[in-house]
């Protein structure tokens, strides 16, 4: 007799109730046809704008040739990607190991590290997030998602850009310190940007006890602060930089920057998926419309048209953040704001809790789409205080 149940996806998100069927640039459509502006980017993975037609030739064309094989045979496609990811990210003596998500870029960085200087010590900091998996959730300061089977004494937690801290710590602890793993701008944590001096101070620690510097540029990478790497502002240089969200614009795939001071082995690190031709294909498209509209540079100024005009707003609070990650703090008296812009003006944005909101764009969000949300944030902001619906009342 036939079950009369049917199979439920496991329930772990909130969600909004809206169904997108339709996505072009930084537009998205939902199943009515409402259209939204995507302020959030699907949370910091639309790097080019959605379905960008060279990515979507690229990834197609690839499709009918080789979608997968695995990592035991040449696949030319990988180098392509890596001396394509060498000039873009100017890291052109750096190696590249590629898996699947920001997760396991981690998880491989922290292992990595381990293997090199042959220790078990790590440095996180509070408010960080470096993804589910292991031993990257037990670097991550969130003790609600890391389960007893990932708890660990290896982990040292440290206050973000507190230099004496990170000091006393290397000063009593340094020769057993593997390794320290640091966002630039913490995402999850609320857009916090680390100061230079204490990028500097851990590049400076990192090379006098031998431990490594492991730049989590899952979120702030991929030219996302308007340089390729956040970390990098400091004039320093990180010994592992890991990537994701930005790098294949919403196909799945991660990767690994090394230094070449730190040498491979076989069998040290390998995966099933990671690399695979279809993923690359995506990832190599993102790099070639990256370079060919000078993406980073078109972030580097919206994102500073962008703040410098949210400084301006009256009403939010902290305007903060680099490129096209940036945040600004709601106050209690305007709480409904990110629902409201959502729902009312149709804008996607991010959030980090308690009172966060966190914009994420596509690098190639434009300046007319920068001032439709403005002035949505505005009259939103307006009709919030005023008790008044948008559109309804001119504020006087
Ligand atoms: C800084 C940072 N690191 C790591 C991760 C984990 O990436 P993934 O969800 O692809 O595993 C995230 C995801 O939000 C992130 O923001």
């Amino acid at each position: 007799m036939a079950k009369n149940t049917t199979m439920k996806l496991f329930d772990v998100y909130p969600l909004n109730n809206i169904t997108i069927t339709k996505a072009l640039g930084s537009n998205v459509w939902d199943e009515n046809g409402t259209k939204y502006l995507d302020m959030y980017g699907g949370h910091a993975v639309i790097s080019i704008g959605h379905t960008h037609p060279h990515w979507v030739k690229r990834i197609e064309e690839q499709l009918h040739k080789i979608a997968f094989y695995s990592n035991s045979i040449q696949i030319p496609i990988q180098r392509q990607l890596a001396e394509k990811l060498g000039q873009v990210s100017g890291k052109e003596d750096y190696q590249l190991f590629l898996c699947n998500s920001g997760a396991e870029a981690n998880e491989n960085a922290l292992k990595l590290a381990s293997f090199y200087n042959n220790r078990k010590k790590i440095i996180a900091f509070n408010k960080s997030f470096h993804g589910r998996t292991s031993l990257a959730v037990a670097a991550t300061d969130n003790p609600k998602i890391v389960a007893p089977v990932n708890e660990t004494d290896n982990v040292i937690f440290l206050p973000y850009n507190d230099e004496a801290a990170l000091e006393q710590c290397f000063a009593e602890q340094g020769n057993e310190i593997s390794s320290v793993i640091l966002e630039a701008i913490q995402g999850v944590g609320g857009i916090v940007v680390a100061s230079k001096s204490f990028l500097q101070k851990i590049r400076s620690l990192c090379n006098q006890y031998n431990a490594v510097f492991i730049a989590d540029s899952v979120q702030d990478g991929y030219g996302r602060s308007g340089q390729f790497f956040a970390h990098d502002y400091a004039g320093t240089t990180a010994d592992i930089y890991t990537m994701a969200k930005g790098m294949g614009n919403g196909f799945p795939i991660g990767g690994i920057l090394i230094a070449p001071h730190i040498q491979p082995k076989h069998g040290m690190l390998g995966t099933t998926f990671g690399g695979n031709h279809l993923a690359c294909a995506a990832a190599l498209a993102v790099l070639e419309v990256m370079d060919e509209e000078s993406l980073i540079e078109q972030a580097k100024e919206t994102g500073a048209y962008l703040l410098s005009r949210l400084l301006t707003i009256e009403g939010i609070e902290n305007v903060r953040g680099r490129g096209l990650m940036i945040g600004f703090d709601v106050p209690e008296d305007i709480k409904e704001l990110r629902k409201n812009l959502l729902n009312n003006s149709h804008i996607f944005t991010g959030e980090a809790k308690p009172n966060v909101i966190r914009l994420l764009p596509s690098l190639a969000i434009t300046k007319d789409q920068v001032d439709q949300f403005l002035e949505a944030l505005e009259k939103e902001i307006a009709a919030i205080k005023y008790q008044v619906k948008v559109g309804e009342v001119s504020i006087a």
